[in-house]
């Protein structure tokens, strides 16, 4: 098939390398004319793992190439994919402006004969734009399709989704994505548009009020000196409730979860309904740094004039995204408490949003000279598998703050360091009576 991908962001470029794969013929077509050299070239304007090889492998194969939108766009495409940002504005609503302005160019320069939309967009956005499609090329149809794609786990998930969503206005219009996706396994399942649109926002509007109830049995766990680890754990193993989406930690970042939260609690706002379950979610993710920051205060007695060692900015392990990152945030708190802060990450090396004050180590072990303290941010296996002797020998103060609950609190122990954890208050003596039984061979 002819494809055309409009937007070479982070959803643009994973789908178009995955569909070039499939054997499609794929342009992506963005307004950025730095964006489109970087990639022409080969690389990709952000890190996701595996990314670069596969996107140098379909230019290699002549599948796919990039180009300036609007001139770019070709006359014999079939299909052309919305694969814009939809950001909110400040009062959570989303804006649908890069939405439009594809449309508009599409409209300008020859309209494909399916119009698909990957872009998360409010309920009702894809019937409007239908509309106005129609009126210009009645035969054109539209099919709202909502990426279900983690930064870091991209491409393993565009390759073996769990499940593929395709809204359209007449089922009989759904047999354009079913060719487009032939190589997938997954099964589809086939909406109404507007099903299609809430979907996207429910599924994770759902993730993050997992998120947030986890975090709320940390602060209970926290309490009762009980481990919330064990308890995710044991809750995880019934089938109905699965494992997933319950690790406790800092709270859920990044640049959908909290979007997408928001918009789908503007979105009730509009019609009058009352989602206060949505807002405790948001309230738990935003109260959650300053509660961990309360545990660093009585860790230190105090903020004022003390060193923290940070490991990780990002908003989850495995990306160099901080949009929206709960360990800016927290970090950020902790300067203005007068703390100074010293940060490693792997990946996100340095930036304008990065919290006024904040200092940055080229090395993991760099940080840690001097410091009271040393906060885990993120879930990075670098991190996990530290030599916590050296970490031992090089710290000032004693103490660890596990902001991911990713480190193994016996071996902090073992190498004489104090292992604080969000809602894992269970002295390690006792953590070590949890087992299952038979155990895994
Ligand atoms: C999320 C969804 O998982 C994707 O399915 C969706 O396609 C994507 O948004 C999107 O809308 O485009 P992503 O933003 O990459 O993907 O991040 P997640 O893996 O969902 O993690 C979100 C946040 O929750 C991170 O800060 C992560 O650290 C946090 N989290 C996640 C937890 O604190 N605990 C958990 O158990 C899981």
């Amino acid at each position: 098939m002819r494809v055309e991908v409009i937007g070479a962001g982070f959803v643009g470029v994973v789908t178009a390398v995955t569909l070039a794969r499939f054997g499609h013929r794929v342009t992506v077509l963005d307004v950025d004319d730095r964006k489109i050299g970087k990639l022409s070239g080969g690389t990709a304007p952000f890190y996701e793992p595996g990314l670069d090889s596969l996107l140098r492998e379909a230019l290699a194969s002549g599948c796919l190439d990039f180009r300036l939108f609007p001139a770019g766009l070709a006359k014999e495409a079939q299909l052309a994919m919305l694969c814009v940002g939809t950001p909110n504005d400040a009062r959570g609503r989303t804006d649908l402006a890069q939405v439009d302005s594809a449309v508009a160019g599409l409209l300008a320069h020859g309209l494909p004969e399916t119009i698909v939309i990957k872009s998360t967009v409010p309920v009702g956005t894809g019937r409007r734009l239908a509309k106005q499609l129609n009126d210009a090329r009645p035969a054109c149809r539209l099919v709202v399709n909502p990426e279900f794609l983690r930064e870091g786990s991209a491409l393993h998930d565009a390759l073996h989704p769990d499940r593929i969503i395709v809204g359209v206005a007449e089922p009989a219009q759904a047999s354009c994505l079913l060719e487009l996706y032939r190589e997938l396994e997954a099964p589809v399942l086939v909406t109404g548009l507007e099903e299609a649109e809430l979907i996207k926002y429910a599924s994770n509007a759902f993730l993050a009020t997992r998120v947030s109830f986890i975090n709320v049995l940390s602060r209970l766990c926290d309490h009762w000196g009980l481990d919330v680890n064990v308890v995710a754990r044991g809750m995880g193993m019934d089938h109905r409730i699965g494992g997933q989406f319950l690790q406790a930690g800092i709270g859920f970042g990044g640049s959908c979860l909290p979007k997408d939260l928001d918009g789908l609690i503007s979105q009730a706002a509009a019609c009058g309904e009352n989602v206060n379950l949505l807002r405790a979610v948001r309230w738990v993710n935003e109260t959650q740094p300053a509660w961990v920051m309360e545990k660093i205060e009585r860790a230190l007695g105090g903020l004022q004039g003390k060193r923290v060692a940070a490991w990780g900015l990002s908003f989850k392990a495995g990306t160099d995204d901080r949009r929206g990152s709960p360990a800016l945030e927290l970090l950020g708190r902790l300067l203005e408490a007068g703390a100074s802060v010293i940060a490693y990450d792997p990946t996100a090396t340095g930036g304008p949003e990065l919290p006024p004050g904040l200092q940055m180590a080229g090395s993991l072990y760099e940080p840690l000279s001097q410091a009271d303290l040393l906060l885990v941010l993120t879930e990075w296996q670098e991190f996990q598998e530290a030599d916590w002797d050296r970490v031992k020998s090089l710290l000032k103060g004693n103490v660890v703050l596990d902001g991911r609950n990713c480190l193994d609190p016996d071996r902090l122990a073992t190498a004489g360091l104090t292992y604080l954890g969000v809602g894992r208050g269970r002295p390690v003596e006792l953590r070590k009576g949890c087992f299952v039984w038979p155990p895994a061979s």
